[in-house]
């Protein structure tokens, strides 16, 4: 937590992101945003509401002491709070609620940002909460798929080639070594992923398959770098 980002930057972030989310939801109506209950996804109209309240927790009112925009938000929205299976049965705001709630969030993040360049902590908290914002974006992306929703269409998608069907064969990949890890004096990186580690990685023949489980590779990463890497989503090569 020692490097400022100047507003534009951050700013720009937040747009991004926020275009992301909007991009993914807004095609869905009421009964898609809720959805079945199931263990391995959130309801999307709690996790829309979830993504501003945590941009608004760290920041508005954990570091500037401002009381909540929505009275009702920690009794919503608070993921260490409210356990999973009680969010499809909460009083949820509709669509458009929630999406003003996001909104009036939205708003007071930037206009603090344009009123001073931001200290070493704010950087790093806008930048935490709009990583989560991304990383909830992933989410949107598994719990369309998981409840077969159609396939989101994204703005940027439409300045790549159009689809010419399924690709042959197997995917190669070619032996060597990557970073595994941020980099020193990142601006920003999750205690997850911080050190620096050179993974070997040995070509085989094979698909690349989406996994999630302990790692297998041969390297020792540190300690508390190897927790960390229990918790990714990584790829791996099987024969
Ligand atoms: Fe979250």
């Amino acid at each position: 937590m020692d490097a400022s980002v100047s507003s534009a930057h951050l700013t720009g972030m937040l747009a991004s992101s926020r275009a992301r989310t909007l991009e993914l939801i807004v095609d869905l109506g009421p009964e898609e945003l809720l959805g079945p209950q199931l263990d391995i996804v959130n309801p999307l109209l709690w996790e829309i509401g979830h993504i501003g309240w945590f941009h608004e927790h760290f920041i508005l009112r954990r570091l500037d002491g401002r009381d909540p925009i929505r009275a009702d938000a920690d009794a919503l929205y608070d993921s260490m709070r409210v356990p999973h299976w009680t969010r499809w049965d909460l009083p949820l705001p509709s669509l458009e609620e929630t999406l003003d709630y996001l909104r009036r969030v939205h708003d007071a993040l930037v206009a603090r940002l344009q009123e001073r360049m931001p200290t070493a902590e704010e950087s790093f908290l806008y930048q935490l909460t709009t990583y989560h914002e991304d990383m909830h974006a992933e989410a949107f992306t598994y719990t369309r798929q998981t409840l077969g929703r159609r396939e989101p269409s994204f703005a940027a998608a439409s300045c790549l080639p159009q689809p010419t069907g399924a690709l042959p064969g197997d995917v190669e990949v070619p032996g060597g070594s990557f970073r595994l890890g941020s980099s020193p004096g990142a601006p920003f990186v999750f205690d997850n992923r911080s050190g620096r580690i050179r993974s070997p990685h040995r070509p085989r023949p094979g698909h690349l398959r989406h996994e999630n489980r302990r790692s297998r590779s041969p390297w020792s990463p540190t300690r508390s770098a190897r927790s960390g890497l229990l918790r990714e989503t990584k790829y791996a090569s099987i024969g």
